[in-house]
Formats: structure tokens, C-alpha cells, sequence
């Protein structure tokens, strides 16, 4: 029997709940904020992704589902979103007359990855972006909105650090006294990371491996090497956020594993999550858009693990509300014309109920209902229908009482 791709997986049932509602929320929140949804392919040309994540980030060197297309174009199925935003906004000339523009997106993305609980070939991730301004209080603005969005999920022990990465102008001089770091104790790093000292030092940091964690330490930091300006942004939205009452902590090794990043870089991390406890990631981008052929526009923005946010909604609220919470049962063929309009009445009010149209027995009905969780099974026979009632039974609690017709939906919604 066929199975899902490795890395990949079918969604429904309780996950696929919880999807809904923290889509349902992002939708709310990125919208109050003034966000407005763009969704880009989830093919790209492979030159988005070099051009900007980066070709010596792990990313693009060991994690992009590419191929020849059957018009022999070298494609990537997205393995995140930020590249695409950017492709489509230089495409569309929205830019063009240095306004603002504030999107978000949700949808999935694909790396190959090497599987483990929260990570996947195929995950879904939540991002805002925000273009056109340079300012720390931009910043501030674009993570009260996430943490809005984490609050009315209701979620705690999270984690925000904060890094600068400096601008490209500052940077060599700081690439120049890393290598030199690492070139006097290379034999104490992997194989991976003797590539990423010659391509791309600031990789090193991300290494995961113990050995070469162990052999950064006193390594020189990158805060020690920013220009006057990136000090002065850093310090100011570290005074935004200390006022805004966002913790936060210094991270000055946190240099994240895409290439686009100026200044500003940041992750949120939850403890509740285990070894993948990477939640939110991003920062600001100020190069991305001339780099990839655009006017310069500064940008801002992160992306949230939809997936990784299912688990720790699972594990703060188990099972999501189940919905309908009704089942209209009629015993009878008078009863289950009757049924038919009663329900198209209260659908029409915007009551979440569901109609038994199998005509079977109340046992069955009553099987189903409980196997699926109904709160309350609204049995209509025909001495209710004389009456103009449902017998309702709550089905957790194994109660019954006789509720007039003109009176459910009032009951339902209580
Ligand atoms: P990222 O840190 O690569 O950033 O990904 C953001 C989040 O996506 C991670 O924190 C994690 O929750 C989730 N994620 C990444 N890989 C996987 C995976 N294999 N399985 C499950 N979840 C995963 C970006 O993608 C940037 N585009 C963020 C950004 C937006 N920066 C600026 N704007």
C-alpha cells in the first residue's frame, strides 16, 4: 500500500484543528497590524535561493528539492518564503514608491532534512515581512505583532534572542578575525565546517555538532565589530523592547543559517519543544531586495514553524474543540424531511451542527456520535415532532431533556 513521502505527512483530525486556529489567529492579528496576505508560488527559479538564502548555507547546499522542470528550467519547491516575497514584489513593481508594504503568508515550504520529532521534509510556516522602513521602532512594531499572535495562542516559555549581524561594510573585518580563530584550531572541527571557515566562517557558529561547539569558546564576537550606526540601532531596540515589556536575551553567537541578514537577527525558542525548540526565526534583510534586482528598500521579518506551533497547542490544550458539536438525529421519514429543513434553519443562524442522513437506528447514530466526540445528540422522533421538541442528550455526561424546537440554537450556543 502506498505511504506519504518520507518527511511528509497528511494533516486532519486533531492536527489539523489546531492548524486551523493558529491560521485562523495569524489571520486576525497580521490583519489588525495593517498585514495583508500574499501567497507566491511554491515553485521558484533555483537562482531565488542561491541569490539570497545563500549557496554556502546548509539550505541551499544540502536541503533544496530541486530538478529540471520538462522545459528544462532548474526549479525549487520553496524552502522558505522570504526569497519568493521578495522575487514577487521586485516582479510586481510594489516598491517602486518607497511606501511601506506589510504582507504575510502562510504555506508550506520543503527542505530535506534529516527527520526528527518537529521536523519535516514538508512543514508549513507563518511569516510577516515588512518593507520599506530602517528603524528599530519598525522592528519593535513587527515583533509586537508576533508576540500578540503567541499570546492569544496562549502560549509561555518562550524565549526571544536577539543578535546584531552588522552590515556587509562592517562585516569582513569580523570574518577576518573569526577565520583566524578557527584556522588556529582547525583540527577541532568537523569536516562540514572546515568548508564553512573558507566560504562562509559565520556558519561555523550555527554547527550543531558538539566538538566544534565545545572549540568556540572565546571565540570574537561580531557585536565587538559593528559600526557606529548598527551599534546605536541595536541599542535602540533593545531600548524598545525593554520598554514594550518584551524580554529578550543577548545571543551574540545566534547568526542564523541564511545569508540575507543585516543588523537585526533574531529567534524564539521554546523550551517546551525539546531538541528543536527553534519556534520563530528572523531579522532584518536591508540588502535582499537590490541584491535580487529591486530598488534598495529595507526589510524586516520572521517566520514561525505552523507545525512546531500545533505541537505545543497539543500539549497546552490537548485535544482542540471538536466541531459541530451537534448531531440532529431524525427517526423516521417524517422526521427526516422535517430534519432537513429545522437544520438548513439553523445552519442559516450560523449554528455548527451536523445532520444524520444515513437513517439508521438511534443505537448506531448514537455509536457514531460518541466515537466522534459530539457533545450533544438532538434525537428527533415522532413524538417529539408532535410536540414541536428534541429529545437532546448530552452525551458526556449521559443526560437527557426535552428541548422546545424556537429554543435550540439559543441552548446550543451556551
Ligand atoms: P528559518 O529559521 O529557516 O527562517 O525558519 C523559521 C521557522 O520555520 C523555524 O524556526 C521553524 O519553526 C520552522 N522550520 C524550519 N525548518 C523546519 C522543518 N524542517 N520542519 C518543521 N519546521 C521547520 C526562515 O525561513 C526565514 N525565511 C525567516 C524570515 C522571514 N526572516 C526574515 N523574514
Amino acid at each position: 500500500m502506498a505511504q506519504a513521502v518520507k518527511g511528509t505527512r497528511d494533516l486532519f483530525g486533531n492536527e489539523m484543528k489546531w492548524f486551523q486556529r493558529i491560521e485562523d489567529t495569524a489571520r486576525r492579528v497580521c490583519s489588525r497590524h495593517g498585514y495583508e496576505e500574499i501567497r507566491t508560488p511554491i515553485l521558484e527559479e533555483i537562482e531565488v535561493f542561491k541569490r539570497s538564502v545563500g549557496e554556502s548555507s546548509d539550505i541551499v547546499n544540502k536541503e533544496m528539492y530541486e530538478f529540471m522542470d520538462k522545459g528544462g528550467r532548474h526549479v525549487v519547491m520553496r524552502p522558505e518564503n522570504t526569497a519568493g516575497v521578495v522575487r514577487a514584489m521586485i516582479q510586481h513593481k510594489l516598491l517602486v514608491n518607497n511606501d511601506p508594504r506589510l504582507l504575510y503568508y502562510i504555506g508550506p515550504m520543503f527542505r530535506y532534512e534529516r527527520m526528527q520529532a518537529g521536523r519535516y521534509r514538508q512543514f508549513w510556516q507563518i511569516g510577516a515581512e515588512s518593507f520599506g522602513v530602517a528603524s528599530p521602532e519598525s522592528e519593535a512594531e513587527n515583533l509586537m505583532m508576533l508576540f500578540a499572535f503567541l499570546r492569544e495562542l496562549g502560549l509561555k516559555h518562550l524565549n526571544l534572542s536577539i543578535n546584531s549581524v552588522g552590515t556587509p561594510e562592517c562585516r569582513p573585518a569580523f570574518h577576518k578575525a573569526i577565520r583566524e580563530f578557527f584556522q588556529a584550531r582547525e583540527e577541532r572541527f568537523c569536516e562540514d565546517c572546515h568548508r564553512r571557515i573558507e566560504a562562509n566562517p559565520l556558519r561555523v557558529l550555527d554547527c550543531k555538532v558538539p566538538g566544534c561547539q565545545a572549540a568556540l569558546a572565546g571565540h570574537p564576537v561580531i557585536t565587538d565589530y559593528l559600526d557606529e550606526a548598527s551599534r546605536q540601532h541595536h541599542a535602540r531596540l533593545k531600548e524598545l523592547l525593554t520598554a514594550l515589556g518584551i524580554p529578550f536575551e543577548e545571543n551574540p553567537r545566534l547568526v542564523r543559517g541564511l545569508d540575507y541578514y543585516t543588523r537585526t537577527a533574531f529567534e524564539v525558542l521554546s523550551s517546551d519543544l525539546g531538541a528543536q525548540s527553534a519556534l520563530v526565526g528572523g531579522g532584518r534583510y536591508d540588502g535582499l531586495v537590490k541584491h535580487l534586482g529591486g530598488p534598495e528598500v529595507p526589510a524586516f521579518g520572521w517566520a514561525i514553524g505552523l507545525d512546531r506551533l500545533a505541537i505545543l497547542m497539543q500539549q497546552l490544550h490537548g485535544e482542540a474543540p471538536l466541531n459541530p458539536p451537534a448531531l440532529l438525529i431524525p427517526l423516521g421519514e417524517a422526521a427526516s424531511l422535517k430534519a432537513l429543513t429545522l437544520a438548513q434553519d439553523w445552519w442559516d443562524q450560523g449554528l455548527a451542527i451536523q445532520l444524520e442522513t444515513r437513517g439508521v437506528n438511534l443505537k448506531k447514530a448514537l455509536t457514531s456520535a460518541n466515537r466522534q466526540g459530539t457533545r450533544f445528540a438532538l434525537i428527533l422522533g415522532d413524538s417529539e415532532l408532535e410536540k414541536g421538541v428534541v429529545a437532546a442528550r448530552n452525551l458526556g455526561a449521559g443526560t437527557q431533556e426535552e428541548w422546545p424546537l424556537e429554543e435550540v440554537p439559543a441552548r446550543l450556543r451556551n
